[in-house]
């Protein structure tokens, strides 16, 4: 940047003074410490907000802030910034907060001061209605500090807490992450992680093997892999930052600035809007597996598919897309995936999705061919009772437009918790290879004949009878659709056509629940 030059030499002095002050905030903890975080595949703190936000935005705050403590030596060190670069700018042209974790100083460990700047930007955040993003890189508390740090924390979890609801908060993980530290990310809407170099759990490699004699890396134990596919604690794993932080402005494309606003949406031409190819998707086998991704992707505005958590519970499909330029929550059963069944991981993912969508006003498009929930001891014992519950509670007080399309299989309770109508869907449509009933046909024709078919002479002939004839009565969508369960059985190719005018139709749908001062969803 030009240095200022001036004619008064006090005035000179005191400029110059600023431009000392303002390269040593920018050096952090120095070119060594900057040359250690490139070598490990890191960018900093200061390189991730340049990319993340739109050129030139980047607004920051706190710069010169500094730590207050004194103890082990920390009244030698005092670094300007404290550790995180805080401040805000625009993505996409829309205003953002963010903070930056700066490793390079104090293992970007979180002082008293550090939190303060953190929250001073939550706090702008929520007063001003738009998101906060957080770039964690951090050791955790600041230990030399001791319980200001723990308190620094519980400041940051207690407006997360607030935010949630209000304004959307993006996390993205691209260091170390542990201890309580993870409690903040947790709270927030979306977690981002960079594969390999960053890791989040709540106790380390050490204390696991010293607690529980178990051996285990940081990675296996809490890195990218490991939270996108077995906990689900991160909805994106990364190949490296670049991607991350590409991603993050993606998703942010998708969603309102704040709970009291519109998703924003992107112009549309309307054209010839039928999709032939969706005739031939689902397989006339009903046993056959076909990938939903195809009838999203088929029916939402082309490449707008966004997918969230899709190596989590990869047996329902959750994410945003548009439709006419309009952004829409899509949550899919996956019939590629354990035949689409609903298990505990499914329940989760797809409740948290929806609530998050009904948060902020983006509309709900929900595809079903679910066989039902999946038994067995793990699940009944792992409280699938209470978890499916999370999602058919998320569905219910959902107030968003909603509409579902049921492709094929719609069968007993989750029937009911794919947002049917009887929970307060708005439309529902249906295939023609919808079949809604109690159960699949060989199981139903199995109980309810059980006598007849034992009596016969010939029993296997006879549960084929009785199969079929369940098949002809129930294994279509007419029965549900003479009820007015389904508004319309229609022809794949005309879903899109169908959607549009249904949203369209939706535009201003208000609905008002009971004065609550909150529900109790079973947790
Ligand atoms: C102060 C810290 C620090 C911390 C790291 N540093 N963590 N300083 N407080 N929590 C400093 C190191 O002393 C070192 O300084 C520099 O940061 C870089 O750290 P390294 O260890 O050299 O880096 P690396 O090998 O990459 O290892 C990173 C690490 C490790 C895995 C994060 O530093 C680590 O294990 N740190 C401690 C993590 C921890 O236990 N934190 C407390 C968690 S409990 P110098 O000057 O030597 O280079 C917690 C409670 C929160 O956070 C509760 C909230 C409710």
């Amino acid at each position: 940047m030009a240095k200022r030059k001036l004619q008064d030499p006090t005035l000179q002095e005191k400029f110059e003074e600023l431009d000392r002050k303002n390269e040593e905030a920018l050096l952090g903890g120095g070119k060594e410490r900057i040359e250690q975080q490139h070598a490990k595949g890191k960018l900093t703190a200061r390189e991730r907000i340049e990319l993340i936000l739109d050129p030139g935005s980047f607004e920051e705050l706190g710069k010169f802030v500094m730590h207050r403590s004194k103890d082990f030596g920390l009244d030698k060190t005092y670094i300007l910034g404290d550790g995180v670069v805080t401040g805000y700018g625009t993505i996409h042209g829309r205003l953002v907060y963010i903070f930056s974790q700066d490793f390079t100083v104090f293992g970007g460990s979180l002082s008293e001061t550090h939190a303060e700047k953190i929250v001073k930007i939550m706090d702008l955040a929520l007063k001003n209605g738009a998101p906060i993003i957080g770039l964690n890189d951090s050791g955790g508390a600041r230990i030399q500090e001791g319980v200001v740090s723990l308190g620094g924390y519980a400041d940051i979890f207690y407006r997360n807490t607030l935010a949630s609801g209000v304004i959307p908060q993006i996390s993205a993980i691209m260091g170390p992450c542990a201890g309580g530290a993870v409690y903040s990310p947790a709270i927030t809407d979306f977690i981002f992680m960079v594969e390999n170099t960053s890791f989040m759990f709540v106790t380390g490699p050490n204390v696991v093997r010293t607690v529980t004699h178990e051996d285990v890396t940081a990675e296996v134990l809490g890195g990218a892999q490991t939270h996108s596919t077995k906990s689900g604690v991160t909805h994106f794993a990364c190949a490296n930052e670049v991607e991350c932080l590409n991603q993050i402005r993606r998703l942010l494309s998708y969603i309102p600035q704040n709970c009291e606003e519109d998703p924003p949406s992107v112009p549309y031409t309307p054209s010839d809007e039928s999709r032939p190819q969706l005739n031939e998707i689902v397989p006339a086998n009903p046993n056959h597996p076909y990938d939903m991704r195809d009838v999203i992707n088929g029916v939402v505005d082309p490449d707008s598919f966004f997918e969230v958590h899709r190596n989590f519970a990869e047996n329902i499909v959750v994410g945003f897309a548009r439709l006419g330029g309009r952004s829409i929550g899509i949550v899919g059963n996956q019939p590629a995936s354990l035949a689409g069944v609903l298990d505990i991981n499914a329940s989760v993912k797809g409740a948290r999705f929806v609530r998050f969508c009904d948060s902020f006003n983006i509309p709900l498009l929900v595809f079903v061919d679910v066989p039902g929930f999946l038994p067995g001891t793990d699940q009944e014992w792992n409280a699938i009772i209470t978890n499916g519950a999370k999602l058919l509670y998320a569905f219910s007080e959902a107030t968003v437009p909603r509409v579902t399309v049921i492709t094929r299989k719609a069968y007993g309770g989750a029937y009911d918790v794919m947002n049917s109508k009887h929970i307060g869907a708005d439309l529902n449509f249906a295939w023609p290879t919808a079949e809604i009933a109690v159960m699949g046909a060989r199981g139903a024709a199995e109980i309810i004949f059980k006598r007849e078919i034992a009596e016969a002479p010939d029993p296997e002939k006879k549960l084929s009878e009785k199969v079929e004839e369940y098949t002809r009565k129930f294994a279509n969508p007419y029965r549900a659709a003479h009820r007015g369960y389904i508004d319309e059985v229609i022809y794949p190719d005309q879903t899109r056509i169908k959607l549009l005018k249904a949203y369209a139709m939706l535009e201003n749908k208000v609905v008002t629940l009971p004065r609550k001062k909150h529900g109790n969803i079973p947790l």
